[in-house]
């Protein structure tokens, strides 16, 4: 038998001690060891040389992806799951996780395929209420299981096509003496399913919770490991989620798809641009952008608030939008627009929770603010897309065409684009002449 041995790892230098200390000894640092496994399974089985292959001799059982059924899923996967791959599903508590995760697993059983549901937050009975509520979940087989080792067990036998492990963080090693969520278990635990999902073939989905900052909970060491990294996000107290791909090794990354909280579960919005994009005619301080998210334009309504300020350091704050774009953009305005904004406070906030991380919003941003502070509605109709240069200049965003073609579809009469060439010309074009 042999025998497995805990052993303490400084995550920063690699030292390694049989104990936990609070320094570690190699390169001093503080608070860095972390609980790590060494037996059977990290040694190598034996030294021999292997012969390489060819990689085109290298044969593919089966490629084909595995459609969830929830079509804003699969197209942030990238057309759906790839089989034997580990995905992670991070998200706040309650934005609606557990509620995607089994609707995607009901419609996959239902195509005839076996789908299994481990849980260890939630009982049987909870995930059967849900289920009610969600209908068409009746084939999903259940184990309610926190206790890896029998996880992996049930995994290799069954061989489901797909699982969904809800949530990482409750599971732990018996070998392990650290809390269930601690880092050495949750890093334990993501690197032998991993094993289990290449080895057994099976899809295999695990649910993280996300700190207070925003990151998968403790170990950024998992995302390193899974293969593609999705997170939820969406304010609990809107309807509207929104989910994206951080990291993607089959598709691109930054796709997004958009979803809804209604009383029978997540259901899609496949046109966010309709839902985010309207605004009110005649108000001030609104205006429609048009931002990339992934290979999908969508329509943005971007509200601002310009107030007068006694603060030395006005206020930018933005949400949903990068705060050092926004000081630059209200710079720039500044400076080059004649919209004066030196002893004002401004707040910028991007309508559903969306957030943009594109340059090509920049004119739809500068707009909304040139409303708010010069007090007149942007013209009817009217959508703006354009990165903003520091000297005032606009300079063409990427796939002008399919953004273009995206206002056109929303009856959209005035398209606001790096064509107007500067940003002092784009808002005399876009700002409407009296107040409203
Ligand atoms: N009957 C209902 N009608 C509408 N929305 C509901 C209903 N029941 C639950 N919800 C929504 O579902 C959300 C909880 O979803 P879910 O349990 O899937 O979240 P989760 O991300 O798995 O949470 P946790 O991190 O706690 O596991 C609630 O925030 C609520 O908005
Ligand atoms: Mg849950």
């Amino acid at each position: 038998m042999v025998k497995v041995v805990v052993q303490f790892t400084c995550s920063e230098c690699g030292a390694t001690t049989g104990r936990w200390l609070g320094r570690c000894p190699g390169c001093g640092a503080f608070g860095t060891l972390v609980e790590e496994l060494h037996g059977a399974e990290g040694r190598p089985a034996s030294g021999a040389a292997r012969p390489p292959e060819r990689l085109g001799d290298v044969q593919v059982a089966d490629a084909a992806r595995l459609e969830t059924g929830v079509p804003e899923l699969d197209r942030v996967l990238g057309g759906g799951l790839v089989p034997a791959s580990l995905v992670l599903v991070g998200g706040e508590p309650g934005v609606g996780k557990s509620t995607l995760l089994l609707s995607a697993l009901g419609s996959i059983a239902r195509s005839g395929r076996s789908a299994l549901l481990v849980t260890g937050e939630e009982s049987v009975a909870q995930v059967r209420l849900r289920a009610d509520r969600l209908g068409g979940a009746d084939d999903v087989s259940i184990l309610a299981e926190t206790e890896l080792e029998s996880v992996c067990a049930t995994l290799e036998r069954e061989r489901p096509a797909v699982c969904v492990i809800d949530s990482v963080q409750t599971l732990y090693a018996g070998e392990l003496g650290s809390a269930p969520g601690s880092v050495a278990q949750v890093r334990e635990a993501a690197s032998r399913l991993l094993r289990v999902a290449k080895g057994s073939g099976v899809a295999t989905i695990l649910v993280g919770h996300v700190t207070k900052d925003g990151a998968v909970a403790g170990p950024r060491v998992l995302e390193h490991l899974v293969d593609c990294v999705l997170q939820f996000e969406g304010d609990r107290y809107h309807a509207h989620r929104v989910l994206r791909a951080v990291k993607n090794r089959f598709g691109s990354t930054n796709e997004l798809g958009v979803f809804e909280m209604t009383s029978a579960g997540l259901v899609g919005v496949p046109d966010p641009s309709a839902l985010f994009g309207a605004t009110q005619s005649g108000e001030v301080g609104a205006a429609v952008a048009v931002a990339l998210e992934g290979t999908r334009p969508i329509l943005l309504e971007i509200q601002a608030l310009v107030s007068r300020t006694d603060l030395a350091m006005p206020r930018r704050v933005g949400t949903g939008v990068d705060p050092k774009r926004l000081a630059m953009i209200v710079a720039v305005l500044a400076r080059h627009a004649g919209v004066p904004l030196g002893t004002a406070d401004v707040f910028v906030n991007v309508a559903g929770g969306v957030r943009i991380d594109e340059p090509g919003a920049d004119l739809g941003i500068a707009l909304a603010i040139a409303s708010a502070a010069k007090g007149l509605p942007v013209r009817e109709g009217a959508v703006a897309f354009g990165e903003i240069g520091l000297t005032g200049r606009l300079r063409p965003a990427s796939q002008s065409d399919r953004r273009s073609e995206e206002c056109r579809k929303f009856g959209s009469t005035l398209v606001l684009g790096p064509k107007l060439d500067t940003l002092r010309r784009a808002l005399g074009a876009g700002l409407a002449e009296n107040p409203a």
